[in-house]
């Protein structure tokens, strides 16, 4: 069953867990999702970035998650990932995704209230979820040699003080914080500001999402999830798992030229990252 993303963080909302945004870009990853949530019985949300949806095809990654929900008995939601592109945000509805997340975090605050409203009412139109982004988490989903310390910058984290107006203003039904975690992993484990996620978990009663948890302290991802955080984004350490495994396949293998016999190992990698995740932020069993 194919539903809103805003459909599953309610109820995870509700229930005390997180629902994990896992990122896809081809089939192997998106079928190592989709096995996952089917063996722990979870909702998933299975997304794409910009560049991922390029890659893959918007249509065609559509074509496989509505194929995977038509035949799963768990819900999923497809959903574009950290969108900055009208055109892009378009053709996603079109092609059937549930829910988008505009970023409007590189703007400044009335610039993406402007962006995110406008983008909101669009969206919903369309009968799909909208996650906002207020604040701006650095980083990329890779690999960095940076230590944490030297790219944390607190400019960047959200501002409790903002955040009742721009859920109102928006009209968004989740919303994205920063609050020390970064994308990608990272020498050392993001030191979260807890005490400031509690101030924005005061300003509003929306869905909260965690982006960046790859390289976070399981226990730091736990207390955020008790703290209101309900989505928790995952993508370097899936890319980790399937490329790492890829490329150790094709090492010990170098004749092997059929993809059907050196993906499957990269594809299980991913996948048990992906069960791993969904054990941690509490979703097992809830589809
Ligand atoms: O939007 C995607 C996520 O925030 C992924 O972050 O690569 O650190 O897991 P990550
Ligand atoms: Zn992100």
């Amino acid at each position: 069953m194919l539903v809103t993303t805003k459909e599953l963080v309610d109820k995870a909302q509700k229930g005390k867990y997180a629902v994990g945004a896992f990122n896809a870009c081809n089939l192997e990853i998106a079928k190592a999702i989709v096995k996952a949530a089917g063996n722990l019985k979870a909702p998933v949300i299975i997304q794409t970035s910009e560049n991922e949806a390029r890659y893959g095809g918007i249509e065609f990654i559509a074509s496989i998650v509505k194929t995977a929900a038509s035949e799963a008995k768990t819900p999923f939601a497809l959903h574009l990932d950290h969108g900055k592109s009208l055109k892009m945000i378009s053709d996603c509805l079109k092609a059937g995704y549930t829910s988008i997340h505009i970023d409007g975090s590189n703007l400044s605050y009335e610039q993406n209230v402007k962006l995110t409203s406008s983008v909101a009412k669009a969206v919903h139109k369309k009968n799909a979820s909208v996650e906002g982004e207020l604040g701006h988490i650095i980083g990329s989903s890779g690999f960095h040699t940076e230590k944490v310390e030297d790219v944390t910058d607190e400019n960047f984290f959200t501002n409790p003080a903002e955040v009742n107006n721009f859920v109102k203003e928006t009209e968004i039904d989740i919303l994205a914080i920063s609050i020390g975690n970064l994308h990608g992993v990272f020498k050392g484990k993001p030191k979260l500001d807890f005490n400031r996620l509690k101030k924005i978990r005061n300003k509003t009663e929306i869905p909260l999402v965690l982006h960046g948890s790859s390289g976070m302290d399981d226990m730091d991802v736990k207390k955020t999830i008790s703290m209101g955080i309900c989505k928790v984004n995952v993508n370097t350490e899936i890319r980790m798992a399937y490329t790492n495994t890829l490329r150790d396949v094709l090492n010990k293998n170098n004749h092997e030229i059929v993809p059907y016999k050196v993906l499957p190992p990269a594809s299980k990698a991913a996948q048990e990252v992906i069960e791993k995740k969904i054990k941690l932020f509490g979703s097992v069993g809830k589809a």
